[in-house]
C-alpha cells in the first residue's frame, strides 16, 4: 500500500489524484492533504479520506475546519495551516509518495522539503523546476529518489526514455498545440485582445496558463522543466508544433529511432504512471487507435513567439534568470489580463526584467524566493513605466 500526500488536493490535479486513489483502493491510501482556501472541499475530502494530517492556507480556516470536523464526529485528523503546515503534510513520516500540485511558488518549499526527507515525488507544479529546478534535482539525485513528472509532455518523455539510456538520447521533442495564434501573422500581434488570447482552441484551463499557452511561454517553461528533469542542455530539447496534441512528446535516440507516446488526453494517466512507477497497472483510460487520422508537425515560429525564445535564453544561463522568467511572466500576464499592457507587452516586460537580472545561482529555497520577489518588483516597475509612457503618448 502506497501512502500518499497530496499538495493541492482541491485543485484539478489534486482531485484527479483522488479519483485514481478511489479506483485503486488496494494500492493507494491518502495519508495527508494540503490545500489553499477551498474550505468546503477540504472538509468533504477529510470526511471521505480521513487523512492523518490536513493543512489549509489560513489559521482562521484551520480553526473553522477543526470545529466543523468535531461537529461531524470526525476524529483522529490533525488540522494545521500555512506554509509550515504544507511542509508538515509533505514530510509526514507516514507518507511514501508526495503529489506536488500546488500552483505557483507556494508549492516550492514543501516540495523541496519532501525531496530532502527522501520522499518519492510526483511533480505537477511547474514553478518547482522553473524556479528551483537546479536545487530540487540535485537534492533528488543525492537522495537517490526519482522525481516523476506528471505534466503530460514530461511524463511522455519519461516513458520514452525507458527505451534507451541517457547517453543514447540525441534530443527530446516537446509537442505544442500552438495555441490560438498559430496562424495569426505577427503583424496582427499588436492588436490581440484579452478575449482572443483567452480563447484557446483545445483546452479549458486557468487564465494564466491559457495566456501562457497563447504566448508559448508555457512551452518555454516546459523546455526548462525538461532540461532539468532529464539533465539535458537546451540544445537537446526541441519544440515541435503539433496541433492535434495526440503525440504527447517524443525522444529521438542516436541511432535515429524516435519513440513517441500517445494516450488519451486525461491527466489521470500520467498521475497513475507516476504513482505506480516502475510498474504499469491496468486501467480503463484507453486511446482509440482506430480514431487516429492525421498528425501534423511543424517548427514553432521563434520570431513570432518571443517568449519561447526568452525561455531558451534564460535556461542557457540558469539560476536567477529562470526565476525571473517565471516571476516576470506572472506579473506581466496579470497586467495584460487587467488591460494595463498589450499582448506584446508580456514579452517585452519579461525581456526587460531578464536584462536587469544577473544569473546568480541560489543555494537555498529562501534565496530563490527572494530572487522571485525582486523579479516581481522589477516587472511591476517596468509595467508602471510602460503604462506611464502610454498615457503620456495618448495625451
Ligand atoms: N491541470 C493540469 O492539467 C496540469 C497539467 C500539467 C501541470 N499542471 C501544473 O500543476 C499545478 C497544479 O495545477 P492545477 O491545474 O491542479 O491547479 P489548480 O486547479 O488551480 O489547483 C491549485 C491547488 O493549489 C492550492 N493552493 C494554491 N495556493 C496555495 C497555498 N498557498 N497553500 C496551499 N495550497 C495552495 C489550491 O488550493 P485551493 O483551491 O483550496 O485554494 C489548489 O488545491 C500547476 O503548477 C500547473 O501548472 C497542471
Amino acid at each position: 500500500m502506497k501512502r500518499i500526500a497530496i499538495l493541492g488536493s482541491t485543485g484539478s490535479i489534486g482531485q484527479s489524484t483522488l479519483k485514481i486513489v478511489e479506483s485503486y483502493p488496494d494500492r493507494f491510501a491518502v495519508a495527508t492533504l494540503a490545500a489553499g482556501n477551498n474550505a468546503d472541499l477540504v472538509f468533504e475530502q477529510v470526511v471521505r479520506w480521513r487523512p492523518r494530517l490536513v493543512s489549509i492556507a489560513s489559521e482562521e480556516s484551520a480553526a473553522q475546519l477543526r470545529a466543523r470536523l468535531e461537529r461531524a464526529g470526525v476524529e483522529g485528523v490533525e488540522v494545521t495551516h500555512g506554509a509550515a503546515g504544507t511542509v508538515k503534510v509533505a514530510t509526514h513520516p507516514d507518507v511514501d509518495f508526495v503529489v506536488s500540485a500546488i500552483v505557483g511558488v507556494a508549492g516550492l518549499e514543501a516540495t523541496y522539503e519532501a525531496v530532502k526527507a527522501g520522499k518519492t515525488i510526483g511533480l505537477a507544479n511547474k514553478e518547482c523546476l522553473v524556479a528551483a529546478g537546479e536545487l530540487i534535482t540535485a537534492e533528488s539525485r543525492r537522495q537517490g529518489k526519482p522525481l516523476l513528472p506528471i505534466d503530460s509532455e514530461h511524463n511522455a518523455i519519461h516513458q520514452c526514455m525507458r527505451g534507451g539510456r541517457l547517453h543514447e538520447v540525441e534530443r527530446v521533442w516537446l509537442t505544442a498545440s500552438g495555441g490560438p495564434f498559430l496562424h495569426t501573422p505577427k503583424s496582427q500581434f499588436g492588436s490581440i485582445t484579452v478575449e482572443q488570447a483567452l480563447n484557446h482552441p483545445t483546452w479549458k484551463m486557468g487564465r494564466r496558463i491559457t495566456i501562457d499557452s497563447a504566448t508559448l511561454m508555457n512551452k518555454g517553461f516546459e523546455v526548462i522543466e525538461a532540461c532539468r528533469l532529464f539533465n539535458l542542455p537546451p540544445e537537446q530539447v526541441k519544440v515541435v508544433v503539433h496541433p492535434q496534441s495526440t503525440v504527447h512528446s517524443m525522444v529521438e535516440f542516436v541511432d535515429g529511432s524516435l519513440l513517441a507516446q500517445i494516450s488519451v488526453t486525461d491527466m489521470r494517466l500520467p498521475i497513475l504512471y507516476a504513482l505506480t512507477y516502475p510498474d504499469r497497472v491496468e486501467s480503463d483510460l484507453r486511446f482509440s487507435v482506430n480514431g487516429l487520422r492525421q498528425l501534423d508537425f511543424c517548427p514553432p515560429d521563434m520570431d513570432k513567439f518571443q517568449c519561447l525564445q526568452l525561455a531558451y535564453e534564460a535556461v542557457a544561463e540558469g539560476g536567477a534568470k529562470t526565476v525571473a522568467l517565471n516571476a516576470a511572466d506572472e506579473v506581466a500576464v496579470a497586467a495584460f489580463l487587467e488591460g494595463s499592457i498589450p499582448f506584446l507587452g508580456i514579452a517585452s516586460t519579461i525581456q526587460a526584467v531578464l536584462k536587469e537580472t544577473p544569473a546568480l545561482h541560489a543555494e537555498s529555497i529562501e534565496q530563490v524566493l527572494s530572487q522571485d520577489a525582486e523579479a516581481r518588483a522589477l516587472a511591476s516597475d517596468v509595467i508602471r513605466t510602460h503604462v506611464t509612457k502610454r498615457s503620456v503618448t495618448n495625451t
